[in-house]
């Protein structure tokens, strides 16, 4: 492991992506009056996240499957790594480039292992090789080869589903990953583990991702840069998140990203960047009597319960664990967790459905790391709207009137 846990905070390490370059891209389909996309002009770099964002039929979905010629621009040219690949082969082509969809898009009557090693095959590497790879690629998206590569993608939940969609996509390594709304298929908290497992990817592997969203909080999230789309696929702005809240470029882009403006900014402050506290933990079958003894002489009132392998399974009071002699193994269900890459959006939203104060952080591997409490949350976002309206009179006189401190 090779990360540091925070996203793009890790300046050494490898880049094996390649760069991306449209250049006069334009799309009409047939018997449409208006294009699809105008003329798009547009440099990916190498390694790069970029996410694409804006309204519904925008041409989101177009430019994206341009790049791997699903699609046939009408006019423009395509450049991967410094080829034109307007001129390749698109079969070969589609082998150098994953790409992922919505729910994953498996083969539904094969197992785990069969469809991540479709391309593979189909570029005949030898079984040995596959199967090292498969287990290898399961082993990063965070699913146990032993359980999961037998399994049909019936008996997998949709999050996991879009787990094996992730390591299919990057069976042949391709320098190029290319998503199109893959999260969005998911529940709020499936799609926040899956979003930071997918930074934690990119942070290890060093690949181009160009992925399509219509949720901003989700493109700031990933983006190392965001592309703002309207209508014909007219580029609103390509910056930044903190650019695009700090100065949108156009009338759309500040009506786009509205009111939220403010409240935007929680979803690219990260929990890495808080303070985060320790925590105590219990193992499964350990006597209450000692952990209750050992919680409280440390002053904790609650403990985080974990598995063998220091997964945290649960995150009981005293007074829980107390009520019987011994740890139990109970998973709940709803145990707030969240990865150092996720936002403090991500950390707020967990505490509200697990109705907690506080939720647990760990790495998108699962290894407990600490907690976030509610209240360092908020004292982040006090701060952040102190400075963001530090010069407006209405915001000083709210926080003189609830005795708030001003920033001035
Ligand atoms: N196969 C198609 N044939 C004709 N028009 C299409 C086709 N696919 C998309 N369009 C049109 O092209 C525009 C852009 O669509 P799309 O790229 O799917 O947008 P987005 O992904 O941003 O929602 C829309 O007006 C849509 O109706
Ligand atoms: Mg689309």
């Amino acid at each position: 492991m090779t990360t540091t846990g925070t996203a793009g905070g890790n300046t050494d390490r490898e880049i094996t992506g390649a760069s991306i370059v449209l250049d006069g891209v334009e799309k009409r389909y047939r018997g449409q009056s208006e294009p699809a996309v105008a003329h798009l002009d547009l440099e990916i770099g190498a390694g790069e996240i970029v996410t694409f964002v804006g309204p519904s039929g925008c041409g989101k979905t177009t430019t994206l499957k341009m790049i791997n010629r699903l699609i046939e621009p009408t006019s423009g040219r395509i450049v991967i790594g410094g080829r034109d690949i307007t001129r390749m082969n698109p079969d070969k082509l589609r082998q150098s480039i994953g790409y992922v969809i919505q729910s994953g898009g498996l083969f539904p009557h094969w197992t785990v292992e069969r469809n991540v090693g479709a391309i593979p095959r189909v570029l005949g590497w030898d079984r040995g090789r596959i199967a090292e790879r498969t287990e290898y690629l399961l082993d990063l998206v965070g699913l146990d080869p032993a359980e999961y590569a037998k399994r049909l993608p019936k008996d997998m939940s949709g999050g996991q589903q879009q787990r094996v969609g992730v390591a299919r996509a990057l069976a042949a390594d391709p320098p190029v990953l290319l998503m199109d709304e893959p999260f969005g298929a998911v529940d709020p908290i499936t799609r926040v583990r899956l979003q930071d497992s997918l930074i934690e990817i990119h942070q290890e592997l060093g690949k181009t991702i160009v992925i399509v969203t219509h949720d901003f909080d989700e493109a700031t999230k990933l983006g190392d840069r965001v592309l703002i789309l309207s209508k014909g696929g007219k580029i609103e702005q390509f910056a930044t998140p903190a650019e695009i809240l700090a100065n949108p470029a156009t009338e759309f882009v500040s009506e786009f990203i509205g009111s939220g403006a403010t409240l935007a900014q929680l979803s690219f402050s990260r929990v890495a960047d808080v303070r985060m506290d320790k925590v105590m933990t219990a193992r499964v079958g350990e006597p209450s009597g000692e952990v209750s003894a050992r919680v409280r002489a440390a002053g904790g009132r609650w403990v985080a319960v974990v598995d063998a392998a220091g997964r945290p399974i649960a995150w009981p009071s005293l007074d829980e664990i107390e009520s019987a002699p011994q740890i139990a193994a109970y998973v709940d269900p709803r145990l707030s967790v969240v990865a150092p890459t996720s936002t403090l959006h991500d950390a707020l939203d967990a505490m509200l459905a697990a109705r907690q104060n506080g939720t647990l952080v760990t790495t998108a591997g699962g290894r407990l790391l600490g907690y976030v409490s509610f209240r360092t949350v908020v004292e982040t976002i006090r701060g952040q709207l102190d400075d963001a309206y530090a010069d407006e009179p209405d915001y000083a006189e709210f926080a003189e009137a609830t005795g708030e401190e001003g920033a001035s």
